[in-house]
């Protein structure tokens, strides 16, 4: 990928996790891999905590090499990539301050990027006060999740913001939607004959979508706790993948094109009943447990946790899409932390064939099934039935994989070096727009708003399992299982 396109990259919240952790990493590796980045690109530095640059330099070093390149640092690159660096001290809560930035970024060339690496309360002050000294012009702003809480507070920010920047400059990050499997999930479905004609009511009869964690909270229980499962992976993560998954062929790849069939599917999620929510939903929260052997605390005792906090570690759902292709096949969708395995994968489960000649050995060894496996080590595996060798006629399921490592040995991108790049050169498709955010949050909602009137604790399950007993109960409500098995 070569890219002419130049540009002044904002960082706000320099010396934040996410600026150590994702986004300088993944400008390095776009930096040291070259030909991704227009040599005469800055990347400014905003932060407090740093009093010029050199400091701020000091801090790169410090904190951000150790995540850079796992097979270590190409130290030529790395110079080079630190001589990209400018810094700014301003004070977020001092809009005055902003001068000093428009004084540092105006000779600087190309398109502006303001990357807002910090909490949702300071998207909007932030926002006002670039427009104050009209750094809002002809520039792209990039807003990190969480975004809001709710619809209306999602709002709020969207109304907000979209009163400074116009909706082609506003990208709002799901990194889900970066990440290498599922760019190749598009590929799977639009780019093979194979699976479009199968890929309906007709012929599947249910799907799956996990995003399973061993970790915890980590060092995040204030804001998890106040946040939640659902807010947290549901509402944006899951439901963009079940969008993906679902969604109708678009007639391109341009961003509105993607963004409107996606779009259509959020619409047509069949909402939830009030009244059914404890056949459709689960919520469950981790008690102390064992992840790999070693011992791990209860959510409840974690850091920055109410001892008496119901908020759910995890969540099951069972979701109907109400239009032609998908009307009565349940998609079943589940997330959680301190889980059994760290796995995303979608599983694509067939009908049986409606009449078997070959007898009943053929019913018992189950369907087709496609598993689509997002991480850790892409691949998929499409399960079919064979005969077993010898007498008689009996069937076995058997599959064929395809681990992409072994096709493509080099060339993977992390999520927010693609998104990143996507920023730079004006690419929309992967960033959420205002209404797909907007159907999710609708969607959500009610299931919120149930959970709170209802009033009753999530469930409990030990860290290191699936998760509570109700999840699978669920599922075997309808006939099947989730697939839980060793890759
Ligand atoms: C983030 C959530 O959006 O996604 C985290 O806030 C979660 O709680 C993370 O751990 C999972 O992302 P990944 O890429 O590690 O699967």
């Amino acid at each position: 990928m070569q890219t002419d396109s130049s540009f002044t990259f904002v960082l706000f919240g320099g010396t934040g996790d996410l600026s150590m952790r994702k986004i300088l990493p993944a400008l390095f590796e776009a930096h040291r891999a070259g030909g991704m980045l227009a040599d005469s690109g800055k990347i400014v530095a905003v932060a407090r905590h740093a009093a010029d640059r050199g400091e701020y330099i000091q801090w790169v070093n410090e904190h951000v090499k150790p995540h850079v390149s796992k097979n270590g640092v190409d130290e030529t690159a790395w110079s080079s990539f630190l001589e990209r660096i400018e810094f700014v001290k301003i004070d977020l809560g001092n809009p005055e301050d902003f001068a000093l930035l428009r004084d540092a970024v105006k000779d600087l060339p190309g398109i502006r990027v303001f990357y807002l690496a910090t909490g949702p309360s300071l998207f909007v002050p932030i926002c006002r006060a670039l427009a104050s000294v009209g750094l809002n012009e002809n520039a792209r702003i990039v807003l990190e999740k969480p975004l809001g809480y709710d619809l209306k507070s999602s709002n709020a920010i969207n109304d907000a913001v979209g009163e400074i920047f116009a909706e082609e400059q506003i990208y709002r990050i799901d990194h889900y939607l970066g990440k290498e499997p599922v760019q190749n999930l598009l590929a799977l479905r639009f780019g093979n004959a194979l699976f479009e004609p199968l890929w309906r009511r007709e012929w599947v009869e249910s799907i799956q979508i996990t995003i399973a964690e061993e970790l915890g909270v980590e060092a995040r229980g204030d804001f998890y706790d106040n946040t939640g499962a659902l807010r947290d992976m549901v509402q944006n993560h899951l439901l963009q993948l079940l969008s993906i998954v679902a969604m109708e062929p678009p007639y391109s790849m341009d961003s509105d094109s993607v963004r409107d069939e996606k779009l259509r599917v959020l619409r047509a999620l069949k909402p939830i009943d009030p009244l059914n929510i404890g056949k459709v939903a689960v919520r469950g929260q981790y008690h102390a447990g064992g992840i790999r052997g070693n011992a791990v605390p209860a959510y409840a005792t974690e850091p920055g946790v109410k001892p008496n906090s119901t908020t759910e570690t995890f969540v099951a759902l069972k979701v109907e899409i109400e239009n032609w292709r998908w009307a009565g096949v349940p998609f079943f969708l589940r997330t959680g932390k301190r889980l059994a395995d760290r796995v995303a994968e979608i599983v694509v489960n067939f009908r049986a064939v409606p009449h078997s000649a070959l007898g009943a050995s053929a019913l018992r060894a189950g369907a087709n099934r496609l598993v689509i496996r997002l991480q850790p080590n892409e691949s998929i595996r499409l399960y079919c039935l064979a005969k077993q060798p010898g007498e008689g006629m009996n069937l076995a399921s058997v599959h064929l994989d395809l681990a992409f490592d072994q096709f493509f040995r080099e060339g993977q991108m992390e999520a927010y070096q693609r998104l990143l790049l996507d920023v730079i050169n004006g690419r929309l498709a992967l960033f959420v727009r205002r209404d797909e955010q907007e159907a999710a949050w609708r969607w959500v909602e009610p299931i919120l708003n149930e959970w709170k009137a209802s009033n009753k604790p999530p469930k409990p399950y030990a860290a290191g399992t699936w998760g509570p007993a109700a999840a699978s109960a669920m599922l075997a409500q309808h006939g099947t299982c989730w697939l839980e098995e060793e890759n």
